[in-house]
């Protein structure tokens, strides 16, 4: 069985390594590593390559920025030569990036089937353009890949077929706690945010990248304030985005001096400082699923998220982008904290689950090609 595994943006890469890791244990399945180039930046590509003990892509199709539809039309126009070149059996897609969507559309007209690893996540607000991603990706996927009920769920709702949909728990689990084994025998005395987590214990770790929440002024600014008096009870660090720097900059929004802003950092600097904060507070989908799997306290700056399970069952609080529901959601984690647990199958056996039944499926329709007068 021949595989392109698709990444592109950050998080990407972190669904892919497990997956491609267990690809290799069984030598029947030929997997080739596409990195479309949505990101480029050392730190926000090759450190996680490095990081997740990715070897080189075997394509890099150097999409690079732009609007959503230069970005994506230039990562469809890539990876068709790719596809007609390389005549996989499957295109298999993570999560709900531009490159998830480009390179499902391209294969589905190519005939080429398509396994969405993440599918079925809804945040049922259109105006994230990954929702969009997810919709169109799911319309067109043929093997579906479901993190959590709610996934399931909402593919049931949307008309899919049953028996196409796989629950088989979270590859960034799987991801997260092959990091942590690894991170109990590095050396993290060499990172470089080493002597600032010893200092500043206990600590608040951050992020914030979502077009609604930095690139409108007043919404960034009701979040920086709501940051600001968080601040006021210690040290948050902040690893900066290059979207969120660049609008930082543009609308000169001031942080307390208690905010420490940092570059973004590869995965394992990043685990290392938020696996120990005292909250994690932030707008990113994988942080929502990680902090619930290692029992840290989420703060999510978000109206709405497509991870329910991480509220229903985990850590995480919804907290809306206003100044008042961001300190209110603050104040509430110790209540928070008192009944979570770790939902069903996030266990760090995914990937295993995902190449058995693609497995067993590829071997159903290669038998369906063999007979065609079958009805
Ligand atoms: C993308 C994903 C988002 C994901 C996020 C993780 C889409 C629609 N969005 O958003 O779902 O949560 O990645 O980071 O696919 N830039 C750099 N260097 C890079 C990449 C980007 O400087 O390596 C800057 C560019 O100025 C670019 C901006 O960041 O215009 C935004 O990058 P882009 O890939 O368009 O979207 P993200 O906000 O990163």
């Amino acid at each position: 069985m021949k595989v392109l595994l698709v990444a592109g943006a950050r998080p990407n890469f972190m669904k892919i390594a497990p997956i491609f890791r267990e690809s290799t244990k069984s030598g029947k399945i030929e997997c080739k590593i596409i990195h479309t180039g949505q990101h480029y930046d050392y730190a926000m590509s090759q450190s996680f390559f490095a990081d997740l003990e990715l070897p080189a892509p075997d394509y890099f199709l150097d999409a690079g920025s732009g609007s959503h539809a230069v970005q994506t039309a230039k990562i469809m126009t890539a990876f068709e030569e790719v596809c007609i070149f390389e005549k996989p059996d499957w295109v298999l897609v993570v999560g709900d990036v531009n490159s998830t969507l480009a390179c499902s559309i391209v294969a589905k007209k190519l005939m080429v089937q398509v396994a969405h690893v993440e599918a079925g996540l809804r945040s049922f607000d259109m105006a994230m353009p990954e929702e969009i991603n997810r919709m169109v990706t799911d319309c067109i996927t043929d093997c579906f890949f479901v993190t959590e009920e709610s996934g399931t769920e909402n593919l049931i709702c949307e008309g899919k077929p049953a028996e196409r949909i796989h629950f088989v728990g979270n590859v960034m689990i799987d991801n997260l706690f092959h990091q942590l084994e690894i991170l109990s025998r590095e050396n993290v005395e060499r990172y470089s945010v080493y002597k600032m987590k010893c200092e500043k214990k206990p600590y608040i770790f951050l992020t914030l990248h979502r077009p609604s929440n930095v690139d409108n002024r007043a919404v960034f600014q009701g979040i920086a304030s709501a940051l600001n008096e968080v601040a006021l009870d210690g040290t948050i660090f902040f690893p900066v985005h290059p979207r969120t720097k660049n609008m930082i900059e543009n609308f000169d929004i001031s942080f307390s001096e208690n905010i420490v802003l940092l570059p973004p950092l590869g995965f394992r600097e990043s685990l290392f400082l938020w696996k120990d904060a005292e909250a994690v507070l932030t707008d990113s989908g994988g942080l929502q699923e990680e902090t619930t799997a290692l029992g840290v306290p989420c703060v999510t700056i978000r109206e709405n998220t497509e991870r329910p399970v991480t509220v229903s069952l985990g850590t995480n609080i919804l907290a809306g982008t206003k100044k008042d529901s961001i300190l209110d959601a603050y104040r509430s984690i110790p209540d928070k904290m008192k009944k979570c647990s770790v939902p069903p199958m996030w266990d760090g056996l995914s990937a295993g689950r995902i190449w058995k039944i693609l497995d067993q499926e590829n071997k159903a329709i290669s038998t369906k090609a063999q007979k065609p007068n079958d009805k």
